[in-house]
């Protein structure tokens, strides 16, 4: 399954002029840990006395992230507009890679798969991003959103 990840023919080839030596940061990003997920509104309008409303039963107190709330969006910030998107005027689908939806990202590109779900560190995708080869053109993704997607990747990569 995963024989045809990362080794890719010509994968690096069109950025042979400007060699990027970046350590793998991965280890060291893991540290810092997206807070929001912690914040939790409590305070319900109960009118009248400040009894603690008995909620709380439904919504685990789990740390899973949301493809749909967190994932999707950094996606489409940072990468749709070269994959399933336009940029400049002109559509572009680079790759055949469409990250417009689940399915397109999933499906990956003309090459294969770029996510391996459960297993970041064999996900292409990720480690373009990581290297800092995309997007390869525009803002690069924040250390926070890229440890999203890592996290989302080593719990599964599904579609929730
Ligand atoms: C400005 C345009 C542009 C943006 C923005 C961009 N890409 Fe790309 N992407 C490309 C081009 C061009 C290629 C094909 C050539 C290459 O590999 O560099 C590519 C290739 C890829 C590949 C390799 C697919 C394969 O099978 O070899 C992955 C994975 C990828 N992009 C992910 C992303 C992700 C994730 C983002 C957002 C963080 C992103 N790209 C943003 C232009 C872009």
């Amino acid at each position: 399954m995963a024989a045809r990840t990362i080794v890719r023919p010509s994968f690096h080839s069109y950025d042979k002029d400007r060699l990027v030596h970046m350590t793998r940061s991965g280890l060291a990003m893991a540290l810092v840990l997206p807070l929001g997920a912690g914040l939790i509104v409590v305070g319900s309008p109960a009118t009248g006395t400040s009894g603690p409303a008995p909620e709380a039963s439904t919504v685990p107190p789990s740390a899973a992230v949301s493809y749909a709330d967190e994932i999707a969006p950094i996606f489409q910030q940072y990468c749709v507009s070269c994959h399933g998107g336009e940029w400049e005027g002109e559509e572009r689908t680079e790759l055949s890679l469409d990250m417009t939806t689940y399915e397109g990202t999933m499906a990956g590109s003309e090459y294969g798969s770029v996510i391996e779900p459960g297993d970041p560190d064999n996900s292409l995708l990720l480690e373009m991003i990581e290297d800092g080869d995309m997007p390869e053109e525009g803002d690069p993704v924040p250390p926070e959103d890229i440890e999203k997607i890592r996290t989302w990747i080593a719990e599964g990569a599904e579609n929730n």
